[in-house]
């Protein structure tokens, strides 16, 4: 068998829809869903279809570029008006990653640009646009595996949570490309994946993802984090990023600072692996980074059964901040950096 990563489209342009892996029938079935509408692929990042950072980035460029090819207005302002609503909308799907709006604005700074060129033309390079940002994720996540695999010793067993891998980009991941490159290589003894409830993105998705490549992995509760670092020999820990501050606080899935903290305590190093343009330079530090709180049936209910009595409280914070001094270092695709980020 070769350690060959699996390839997957998780988001791509199919004939002026949006086409995307509907993660949440994985990994039971493998389901692709054309969003041909705003509001669809508004819907499809809010609950969770699309989802990962960057992969949300890309969707919601591609669902502004699928406005302005949509549009039969031939009055500039208002095909303007159109396009810069869709930007609008699609921000307000989810609040905490910051390639939503980094996406977002890429496509409203184009769209300004060509503010004197005719309609038809506009269309063409906005949808070019789109495309650049999801070539140039993939490219980027390469060379994060490239940069994050000279950290990984031979024999590595690794700890990571949620997904940041194929599904949450546009290909091959951010730490889980690093766990790919190193797979590759001949490096990985074994990955420890936390389920990562309470949408279980870790169980579902990225035990999947790991399973296709032929790595061995371990799915563990989040619980049990603590008992793997301490009696696994864990050579580091590995996470993605939804939005880092300047001073390197980061904000990455709910538990990821559970587990800087048990990293921490046990000596262990603790990496996060995510593009530049996950960082927030427009924010000092994760205090100001806005957390997005969820539904409470996603913890009282689980396919259709509660597991909840009625009539409690429940919080239900989709990520939290981890502190930059718990973060050993960041694998970006400009090299391994230490904060604060200019
Ligand atoms: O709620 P999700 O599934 O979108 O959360 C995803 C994460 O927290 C990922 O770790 C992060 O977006 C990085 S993806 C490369």
């Amino acid at each position: 068998m070769t350690n060959q990563a699996v390839y997957y489209q998780t988001v791509s342009w199919n004939n002026g829809k949006v086409r995307l892996i509907d993660q949440t029938f994985l990994p039971a079935k493998l389901v692709y869903i054309d969003c041909d509408t705003v509001e669809s692929l508004w819907e499809a990042i809010r609950s969770l279809r699309v989802r990962g950072a960057p992969a949300i980035g890309i969707a919601a460029a591609l669902g502004v570029a699928m406005t302005a090819v949509q549009s039969v207005t031939t009055e500039r302002e208002a095909f303007h008006q159109e396009v810069l609503g869709a930007v609008e909308y699609l921000r307000t799907a989810r609040p905490t990653a910051v390639n939503l709006f980094w996406a977002t604005e890429k496509m409203k700074k184009k769209l300004q640009a060509l503010a004197k060129e005719p309609i038809g033309e506009v269309r063409q390079k906005l949808l070019q646009e789109a495309q650049e940002i999801l070539e140039e994720d993939r490219r980027t996540c390469r060379k994060i595996a490239e940069f994050g695999a000279r950290l990984v010793p031979p024999g590595a067993r690794i700890m990571t949570h949620c997904n940041a891998g194929g599904l949450a980009t546009a290909e091959y991941g951010t730490a889980l490309g690093i766990i790919f490159r190193a797979h590759e290589l001949g490096k990985v003894k074994e990955v420890f994946v936390g389920e990562t409830r309470p949408l279980l993105q870790g169980a579902r998705l990225t035990s999947w993802e790991l399973k296709q490549a032929g790595v061995a992995v371990t799915l563990v509760c989040d619980t049990m984090a603590g008992s793997v670092l301490k009696q696994k020999g864990i050579d580091f820990v590995v996470v993605g990023a939804d939005r880092i501050a300047v001073n390197g606080d980061t904000a990455n899935k709910i538990g990821t600072y559970n587990l800087a903290v048990l990293a921490q305590y046990h000596k262990i190093p603790f990496y996060v692996a995510a593009p530049w343009s996950t960082i927030d330079l427009s924010i000092a530090d994760g205090t100001q980074i806005p957390i997005e709180e969820r539904a409470p049936k996603e913890i009282t209910l689980w396919g259709g059964k509660q597991w909840a009595p009625d009539g409690i409280g429940v919080w239900n914070p989709a990520f939290d901040v981890t502190p930059a001094e718990l973060i050993t270092a960041f694998v970006t695709e400009k090299g391994i950096l230490r904060p604060p980020f200019k």
